[in-house]
């Protein structure tokens, strides 16, 4: 009869075994293109309903925050294999993964400036607030009046019907050479600076150190802060842009009613990528990582290329 001891040792070697095998397994290329990726995701509208119940009653320390089993694992691996200088949170709600994030980092024993922006810190539990090693800025990231200079030359009727669903009243539009004599060879020197600045007028480029993690997770013109950060944005810097699996409920809280998200954020993405094939790739690993079943559809890339 098996003693407790070889019993225990059958598991383990089978369960080394299970995972050598699928370590040497051929694995895909890890950074792909965005447009050899497919769009929909592999969670069944129950499973995501029932696992953003858990969502939402997670907390770091007591403190809310809005991250499901997957992307706590997700990211604190990727934190690691990163060690971005620099961490950008789009949308801070009550601080709870920007407090989980300064933890993890002084865990790793590695020094990175968190910085997280939302509309409204008054959400912020004194906890989060508190914490020492996160940055709070307060403000839309991308304030209106918006001063719009197209100075891309290509897609201008696709760019400016983008454009249209999210400028107001007073924002400004500026297309360059327009003047047919104009000509093609595009001089230095021409390059126009948008007029908003989302961190607060920091000089992106000077104070803050890269590798970059910016994660996108304030659900708002998604490509218009991916083509803001892209003019600063370096090789090996990393973008994480939430909830862009179309069936990702809009509203918080199944007692809410359900309400899809639908493909807003995984077209912008695709607009965004159009012209920056060769610039951002998908993280397969990470994309993948539990399958296609996470709340962030493709939503893992990093910039590869200046
Ligand atoms: C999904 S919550 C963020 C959750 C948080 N990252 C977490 O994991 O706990 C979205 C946040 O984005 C903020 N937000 C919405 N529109 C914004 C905007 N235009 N600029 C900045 N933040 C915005 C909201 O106030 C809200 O707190």
């Amino acid at each position: 009869m098996a003693t407790n001891q070889t019993l225990g040792s059958k598991i383990i070697s089978s369960y080394e075994t299970a995972v050598e095998n699928h370590l040497s397994a051929e694995e895909p290329a890890r950074y792909v293109q965005f447009k050899d990726r497919r769009l929909s995701g592999d969670m069944s509208l129950e499973t995501m309903l029932n696992s953003s119940h858990g969502k939402f009653l997670t907390t770091w320390r007591g403190v809310p925050l809005m991250k499901d089993c997957f992307d706590l694992i997700i990211t604190q691996q990727l934190l690691w294999d990163l060690k971005p200088q620099t961490v950008i949170e789009l949308g801070a709600y009550k601080g709870g993964s920007a407090l989980w994030t300064a933890d993890i980092v002084k865990a790793y024993r590695f020094k990175s400036r968190i910085i997280s922006v939302d509309i409204n810190l008054s959400m912020l539990c004194p906890l989060a607030r508190e914490c020492p090693d996160v940055t709070y800025i307060e403000g839309d990231e991308l304030p209106h009046p918006w001063f719009i200079n197209e100075d891309v030359h290509v897609n201008v009727v696709g760019l400016l019907e983008y454009l249209d669903k999210f400028t107001e009243p007073g924002d400004y539009l500026l297309v360059e050479d327009t003047n047919p004599i104009k000509p093609t060879y595009i001089g230095q020197g021409l390059v126009k600076e948008l007029r908003y600045d989302p961190l607060g007028n920091e000089k992106l480029e000077q104070t803050l150190p890269h590798p970059w993690f910016v994660n996108e997770d304030a659900r708002i013109s998604v490509v218009g802060l991916l083509e803001y950060l892209d003019k600063f944005m370096e090789p090996g810097d990393y973008h994480l842009v939430e909830d862009t699996n179309p069936i990702k409920a809009s509203k918080i809280g199944q007692g809410l009613g359900y309400d899809p998200l639908g493909n807003e954020t995984l077209e912008q993405l695709k607009l965004f990528m159009k012209d920056r094939a060769d610039r951002y790739h998908g993280d397969q690993y990470f994309n993948d990582f539990f399958g296609y079943v996470t709340c962030k559809t493709n939503g893992h890339f990093k910039r590869v290329w200046f």
